[in-house]
């Protein structure tokens, strides 16, 4: 195993998309950022200078942070941003995950333009994939851009109560492609030999949309998720919910010719305007050339296939592998967890509040809408043992029964408000966690994607409606379920996963839709160290910043 090393220079740059030229927030100067390339094994270690006039600070989404939970980077979970004009280190080691994660901003909304591909490949000389090697391997970023400022686009959805101003496009490698305007130039393209494999590396980096994507003419073969490993499974068309990865195979075996790869929303809400564009790239054969005329396009799912995206979702399993982990049998402790918008009470008189009852969007789980400390991170607070910055009273179920995932229920005006507060979860060292979570619909029905810090889970089984344990337990995968570090929970319906709490330290779960986020659609894991000292987080990096 080997030092893979990386300097990142966050800095703003301008760059012209949409026919404007526009000033974004990127890691030097590249948009999408860098790829990290690492081996399983591999110790990572990545200097942050931030030369932007923002906050910052970054996550290593997916990654375990085995006893490194100060690499994490959520701002005020693990640490406090990075001021502008200062720098931190990032130190972690890849331990036991191979394939397709991503890093990005976990400040604000920054995540939009600071964000790009972590590739683990298995350790040199001693394991190969579980799949032919690829001919070549090709990250393929969706995202979504705003035109405006997107801290800006925060800031007015956080202040007015409103949704977010929605994105003016997507994106495929950091275009919006041939059917928006002034984009032809730079859509994104991809040239393929007649009878070789590619190993397309696709990443959701958007920050607000679960996205559709299909080649023309082509199948996909899935072989992994979230970097974990999958029994191969054959499709037309994948779908990603914010934050999650698909590692697929893609034969070039159609009749030498032009086609587009394409994105487009799977907009499980339905109720508000959405951006319903559609992101394209080439996929050409090298022999044919680029056409003159436009390639063929493929059918894209409506926005709200529901049925489509449930599919994909339900049908993948976890690949029976050497190192697999099996599914944990014995359950130490069950949470029952709902998550959804709600509204909080406005706090600045009625200019942007929603009529008529004069209040805002929050979100929140088991009711509790979660407020990050300012004063120092949660980490911080729990290794130095600092009293007042949190309580350890978050809820293992919501405050009382109802008929969760009924599209009616808004009228209930009582089950609607929340109340902000930093409340945590205390986690015994390695105790198997069991968390069924419910998709409300009091404020509209919705897909919403949870992700966890620090873990992967095994996700067991999922569904529409209210969860009910004896009839969810019917459907459990305990053989080969899939394995995931961020599951959308079906709309309007549950999931349940598990997981093993054996990494001391502090672990955000949150939904990955970033405007759910700052509403409070999160929670915290405490999980206490372990019996000895291959078990107990060690102190903080001297450079740790400070709020
Ligand atoms: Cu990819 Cu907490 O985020």
């Amino acid at each position: 195993a080997g030092i893979v090393k990386y300097t990142f220079n966050v800095s703003e740059m301008k760059i012209r998309r949409l026919c404007q030229e526009r000033t974004i927030v990127t890691v030097n100067g590249l948009f999408p950022g860098p790829t990290i390339n690492a081996r399983e094994g591999d110790a990572v270690v990545i200097r942050v200078v931030n030369q932007s006039p923002y906050n910052m600070s970054i996550h290593w989404h997916g990654i375990f942070q085995l006893l490194s939970g100060w690499a994490d980077g959520p701002s005020y979970v693990t640490q406090c941003p990075i001021r502008p004009g200062n720098s931190y280190t990032y130190r972690f080691k890849i331990v036991g995950q191979e394939g397709t994660l991503w890093w990005h901003a976990h400040v604000s909304f920054l995540r939009a333009t600071v964000h790009g591909a972590l590739i683990i490949l298995p350790r040199a000389g001693t394991k190969a994939y579980p799949f032919p090697k690829p001919y070549r391997e090709v990250p393929i970023l969706l995202g979504e851009w705003w035109n405006a400022n997107v801290v800006d686009v925060e800031d007015e959805a956080l202040t007015t109560g409103r949704s977010a101003n929605i994105s003016d496009a997507f994106t495929i490698n950091g275009s919006p492609g041939d059917l928006y305007p002034c984009s032809s130039d730079h859509t994104f393209k991809l040239a393929v030999l007649p009878g070789k494999t590619y190993l397309l590396r696709i990443i959701n980096s958007a920050l607000n949309s679960q996205l559709f994507f299909k080649i023309a003419g082509h199948s996909l073969t899935v072989v992994a998720i979230d970097a974990a490993y999958t029994t191969p499974y054959r499709t037309e068309v994948v779908v990603l919910a914010p934050g999650q990865t698909i590692d697929a195979l893609l034969a070039a075996d159609a009749p030498p010719a032009c086609y587009y790869m394409a994105a487009n929303a799977y907009d499980s809400l339905q109720i508000v305007p959405f951006d319903n564009t559609t992101t394209t790239g080439i996929l050409y054969y090298a022999s044919a050339g680029l056409p003159s005329s436009p390639p063929v396009m493929p059918l894209m799912p409506a926005f709200n296939d529901t049925p489509t995206a449930h599919r994909f979702y339900s049908n993948l399993t976890g690949l029976l592998y050497k190192g697999t982990p099996p599914v944990p049998l014995q359950v130490d402790e069950r949470m029952f967890i709902t998550i959804g918008m709600n509204l909080v009470p406005c706090d600045h008189g009625g200019a942007g509040c929603l009529g008529p009852f004069g209040e805002k969007f929050a979100a929140s789980m088991n009711n509790v809408s979660f407020q990050l400390p300012s004063k120092m991170s949660l980490l911080q607070a729990h290794f130095s043992g600092v009293p007042g910055i949190y309580t350890l009273d978050f809820p293992d179920r919501p405050p009382a029964a109802f008929d969760y995932s009924n599209r009616e229920l808004q009228k209930n005006l009582e089950l609607l408000q929340t109340a902000k507060a930093t409340r945590v979860k205390r986690l015994k060292y390695n105790s198997t966690m069991e968390i069924a979570f419910q998709n409300t619909a009091l404020l509209g029905a919705e897909s919403h994607p949870v992700h966890l810090h620090g873990f992967n889970f095994f996700v067991l089984a999922q569904g529409f409606g209210n969860y009910d344990p004896a009839e969810a337990e019917k459907l459990f995968n305990l053989v080969h379920p899939q394995v995931r570090n961020t599951i959308a929970v079906p709309v309007a319906g549950w999931a349940v996963i598990r997981f093993v709490a054996n990494n001391p330290g502090v672990w955000v779960m949150h939904c990955h839709l970033d405007t759910h986020l700052p509403y409070g659609l999160a929670t915290v894991f405490l999980v206490e160290n372990g019996p000895t000292a291959a078990s107990t987080l060690p102190p903080p990096p001297k450079d740790l910043p400070r709020c």
